[in-house]
């Protein structure tokens, strides 16, 4: 019985002390307090954009951040030493210009236009595919 009731207690000890743990960390990042360093690489983007188009990226080409970041043996995204981050930055200037494009071509407001994303040619793909148009069905 006293066995039962100290690990009750431990259990309990142990989740306290998760739950503090889990407030702790929790509050330093609503009050701001620990923002993460700020960019150093960005030549595109405005470092606000940064967050939201990581996680885009990443949802489009159905990727983790490793596959255009350098994350071992240390995490430095501010590196260019990957080809597809290099594609990424280039693909996502392209994808500007076509979005600007698509706004004076069809002569409506930017607010009014269906944008071009990422996810318009990936589709969850790093390299988007193709729909092929299947061959005449034979004649008998
Ligand atoms: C498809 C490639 C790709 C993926 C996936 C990706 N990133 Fe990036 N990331 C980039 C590119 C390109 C830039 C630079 C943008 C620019 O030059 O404006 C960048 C820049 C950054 C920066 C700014 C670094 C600096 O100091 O300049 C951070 C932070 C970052 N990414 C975090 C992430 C995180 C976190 C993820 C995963 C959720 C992620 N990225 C996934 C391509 C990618
Ligand atoms: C107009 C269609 C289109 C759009 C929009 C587009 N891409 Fe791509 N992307 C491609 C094609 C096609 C390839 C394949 C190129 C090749 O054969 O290597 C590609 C390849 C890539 C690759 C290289 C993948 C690899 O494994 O080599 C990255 C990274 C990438 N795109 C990122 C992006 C990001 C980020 C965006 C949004 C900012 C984007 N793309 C939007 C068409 C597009």
């Amino acid at each position: 019985m006293n066995r039962l009731i100290r690990v009750l207690v431990c259990g309990m000890t142990a989740w306290l002390m998760a739950s503090a743990a889990g407030v702790a960390s929790a509050q330093p990042a609503a009050g701001g307090g620990q923002a993460p360093p700020p960019p150093k690489n960005l030549q595109v983007l405005k470092p606000e954009q940064v967050l939201p188009a990581m996680r885009a990226f990443t949802f489009a080409l159905g990727v983790q951040c490793n596959y255009c970041h350098v994350m071992e043996p240390t995490r430095d995204m501010a590196l260019d030493d990957k080809q597809t981050k290099k594609t990424a930055r280039a693909i996502l200037q392209m994808v500007n210009h076509v979005n600007e494009m698509i706004v004076s071509g069809t002569g409506k407001a930017a607010a009014d236009v269906t944008s071009v994303q990422c996810a318009t040619c990936h589709r969850g793909k790093a390299i988007p595919e193709t729909p092929v148009a299947p061959p005449p069905a034979p004649r008998p």
